[in-house]
Formats: structure tokens, C-alpha cells, sequence
């Protein structure tokens, strides 16, 4: 069996060269002795990848070739533990040191070696160097990310690149359909878990530390779900009513679908619909075990002759396959796999989802945009170009005590640890 640190090397490599998702490799290691410490090095890489990676390059004399990268990335988690982890530094070069040979490569022990135990030595060196770098460097970020999110929210660009290197809070949703915060807050006091309320939505507990949810006091039975606070916010946008038919087209893993469906129990049904057939099993999951009901369809939600039945929708949610950037904290990755090219791909797609996606729904009824994104592009963008073609749309703006008013819509960002996602609303109606 790989060790802990050779698969995350592993890991930050294929992320290196864009292939797949951390939480998609992760999936693969979970029966792993040592999976809790697979994941610290990989989330903490990922998240320190850009800083780590400047000392890399400080410490080589030649760049590492592409081929290679599974040393770059056992280089980084190196560094990482020398620098942010409590590691004794000896166990921590010695054991990087001998990972080159799992990795098939006993060549690399001299060069990791050295590079390591430099580092020891240049410390003060390198940090005092790391102060003279770039903010996209000294906050670890991607350069191209880092000018957009500077341009586009000049006030709270600090404060954003601190909060994406934080390590996020565990958010739960309180089943409000079955008890009260205030009477699930007895049960969390009652097991001794600590915790506050989430100030924006009336369902939200956010834990002190995080907790398996087999040890989360009646999650089994359904009185509680896991979801950031910004996602508990949609399901009141949509404003619904007894007897209406939803469309949630976006639907896997099924968090908002089923804050829908619990939010109001007489609707005349609703439609989930996801691409992605194993992110599906997780929506059928979640109603059962809330015990709620939906017609779940794998399709293309903007193909409507492979799914559709020609019956108008009252409420649309298009929960928009985006960059995720509003979740950098949950998902450093993000950091290493976006790219502005993929910025203006998301855009067309997230425009042509929108396009085939409004002759489903009712006159009258009403369609929610959302995107985990902090960007412009994916955001108010989207919709001021869908409106230009769109003469029977209008954008109804979201009214709300939080979030910053845009253009089109309402941003939530990420900018307190306790505190909701970075996330955008924006809610049309059909004339
Ligand atoms: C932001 S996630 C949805 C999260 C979900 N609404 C929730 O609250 O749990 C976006 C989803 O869109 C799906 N997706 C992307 N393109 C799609 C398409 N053309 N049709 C249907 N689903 C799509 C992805 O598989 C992904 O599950």
C-alpha cells in the first residue's frame, strides 16, 4: 500500500496537470489507514501550493521536468510540513526523503534532501525573500485570480485572499419542517458540541470544530443536513407556494433540492436533474434519508427533448455549473485547476443553460440563478447578456439584509470564518 504521502504526491501532481478533482481523488483513498492525513497534506498543499511552490523554485538549481511533478509535489508537502505543521524536521525530510523510492525514483533522495535541509538553513532568507513577492505569491493564489478578484472588489480583496486560505467551517441546516434551531441547539448542547448560529439564515448552526456526521445527533433520522449558509438562503428566493411545480436543474448532490422540498411540502412535484450520474446517487441518498420526493433524471438539462414533458415549471433553480471560486476554502484546488480560459468557457455554458432552460418555465413563474462564483463574468454578466435576448425576462433583483446589491443580483463573499460562502442570486421572472 502507497503511504499517506506518496498518494498525496501523487495527487498534487495529477492536479498539477488538470486532471480530475481533489474531492475525486480523495474518493479513491478513503479506506486508507491513513486517509485524515492524506487529506491534510492535499488540502494544505493545495491551499499553499503557490507559496510553497516559490520556495521550490528559490531552492532548485534546475527546474524539475513536467514529467517530475510527483516530486514537485512531494517537494511542497515537504515544505509544508516544515513550515506549517508541528512535524519534527528531521522525521519530515526523512520520510519525504524515502518516498522517492515508492515513487520509483531513489535518484530524486539527494536532490529532496538537499532541498529540504536548505531550506532549514535559508529560512529567514527565503521568508524575508518571500515578503519582496507578488500578492498572488505571498497569499498563495493564482496570479490571473488574483488581478481579476482585485479589479472586480477592490474594498474586500484582502480580506478575500485571507478567508480562501482559511480552513472553512462546518455549516449544518437545521430540518426547520421537523423542530427548531433552538430545540436542535438543545440536542448539540446536550451532546456537548459547541457552536453559534448563523446570523443570515433562520435554519443555519455553525460547530466550533467539524464532526463526522455519524457522530452529528439525529442526522440519520433527517433533523439535520450538512450545507454552507449561503445555500440555505435559496430555497426562501424562490418564494414558493402549495401546488407549484419546481425544476431544480442542477440538482446533484441534492443540498438545495432538498432544503425545496422541506421548505414547502405540498408542491404538485419536483424535477431534479443532474449530468453527472455518481453525483446522482448522492441526491437519491439525501431524499431518502430525509424521507422527501422528486422525480430524479440523469440528462442534460438544456437538451429539454431528453427529459422534458412539455409541462410548464412555476419555479426554475439553476444552481450553474461555475468556477467555484466563492468556495476556495472548501476546495483549494480550485486554485491550481481554473484558468481564465475557463472563465469564458463556464460563461457560455452557464448563458446556454439559462437560454434552453426558459421555455420550461410558466408565465409568471420564476427562475433563480445561482453560482458559487465571486466573478463578474459568471455572474451579473450572464444574466445582462441573457436579458438583451430574452424580451420576456425581468430581472426582479433580490431583496436582502445581506450580500453585497450587484448589477444584476446579490454576492455573498467569503470574508469571516464563521460566515457564509461566496455566493450570487439572481432571480428572473417570465412576463
Ligand atoms: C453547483 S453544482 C449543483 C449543486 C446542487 N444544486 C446542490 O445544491 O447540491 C452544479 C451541478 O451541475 C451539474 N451540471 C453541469 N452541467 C450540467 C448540465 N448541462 N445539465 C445538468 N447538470 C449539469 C454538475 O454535474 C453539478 O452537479
Amino acid at each position: 500500500m502507497s503511504s499517506a504521502r506518496v498518494i498525496a504526491a501523487r495527487t498534487i501532481a495529477a492536479l498539477v496537470d488538470n486532471k480530475g478533482s481533489l474531492s475525486s481523488h480523495l474518493e479513491k483513498h478513503r479506506a486508507h489507514p491513513e486517509f485524515q492525513l492524506i487529506q491534510e497534506y492535499c488540502y494544505g498543499c493545495c491551499r499553499w501550493f503557490f507559496l510553497l511552490q516559490f520556495f521550490v523554485e528559490c531552492l532548485l538549481k534546475k527546474p524539475l521536468k513536467d514529467k517530475d511533478a510527483d516530486l514537485l509535489g512531494l517537494l511542497i508537502i515537504g515544505l509544508y510540513q516544515l513550515r506549517q505543521m508541528r512535524t519534527p524536521d528531521h522525521a519530515a525530510i526523512n520520510e519525504t526523503v524515502e518516498a522517492a523510492i515508492q515513487l520509483k525514483k531513489p535518484w530524486a533522495k539527494a536532490l529532496i534532501n538537499a532541498v529540504l535541509r536548505n531550506y532549514l538553513r535559508q529560512q529567514q532568507d527565503l521568508e524575508a525573500q518571500l515578503a519582496k513577492q507578488s500578492e498572488a505569491v505571498r497569499h498563495s493564489h493564482p496570479a490571473w485570480l488574483v488581478s481579476a478578484l482585485k479589479q472586480q472588489w477592490p474594498g474586500e480583496f484582502d480580506a478575500l485572499l485571507l478567508a480562501n486560505n482559511q480552513r472553512p467551517p462546518m455549516t449544518l441546516r437545521v430540518n426547520l419542517g421537523r423542530l427548531s434551531r433552538d430545540s436542535y441547539a438543545e440536542t448539540l448542547v446536550e451532546a456537548g458540541v459547541k457552536f453559534s448560529v448563523g446570523q443570515l439564515a433562520e435554519s443555519a448552526i455553525y460547530l466550533d470544530q467539524p464532526l463526522d456526521i455519524s457522530e452529528l445527533p439525529g442526522f440519520e433520522s433527517g433533523l439535520v443536513s450538512v450545507q454552507d449558509e449561503a445555500s440555505q438562503l435559496v430555497a426562501a428566493l424562490l418564494d414558493l407556494k402549495p401546488e407549484q411545480r419546481v425544476l431544480d436543474a442542477c440538482a446533484a448532490p441534492g443540498g438545495k433540492l432538498c432544503h425545496i422540498l422541506e421548505s414547502e411540502h405540498s408542491l404538485t412535484g419536483a424535477v431534479a436533474i443532474d449530468l453527472n450520474a455518481t453525483r446522482l446517487e448522492r441526491v437519491n441518498e439525501n431524499l431518502n434519508r430525509l424521507q422527501l420526493d422528486a422525480v430524479v433524471k440523469q440528462a442534460d438539462s438544456g437538451d429539454l427533448q431528453s427529459w422534458w414533458d412539455g409541462k410548464p415549471f412555476d419555479r426554475i433553480l439553476l444552481d450553474a455549473p461555475c468556477s467555484a471560486t466563492g468556495v476556495i476554502r472548501r476546495h483549494p484546488d480550485i486554485k491550481l485547476l481554473r484558468s481564465n480560459a475557463a472563465i469564458t468557457k463556464l460563461q457560455q455554458q452557464q448563458l446556454q443553460l439559462l437560454d434552453s432552460l426558459w421555455p420550461c418555465l410558466a408565465g409568471g413563474g420564476r427562475l433563480l440563478y445561482t453560482t458559487c462564483s465571486v466573478l463578474n463574468e459568471e455572474n451579473s454578466e450572464v444574466i445582462d447578456r441573457f436579458l438583451a435576448n430574452h424580451g420576456d425576462a425581468k430581472y426582479e433583483g433580490v431583496t436582502a439584509d445581506w450580500g453585497v446589491e450587484c448589477s444584476y443580483g446579490r454576492q455573498l463573499l467569503p470574508l469571516e470564518q464563521i460566515g457564509p460562502d461566496g455566493f450570487f442570486y439572481s432571480l428572473l421572472r417570465k412576463r
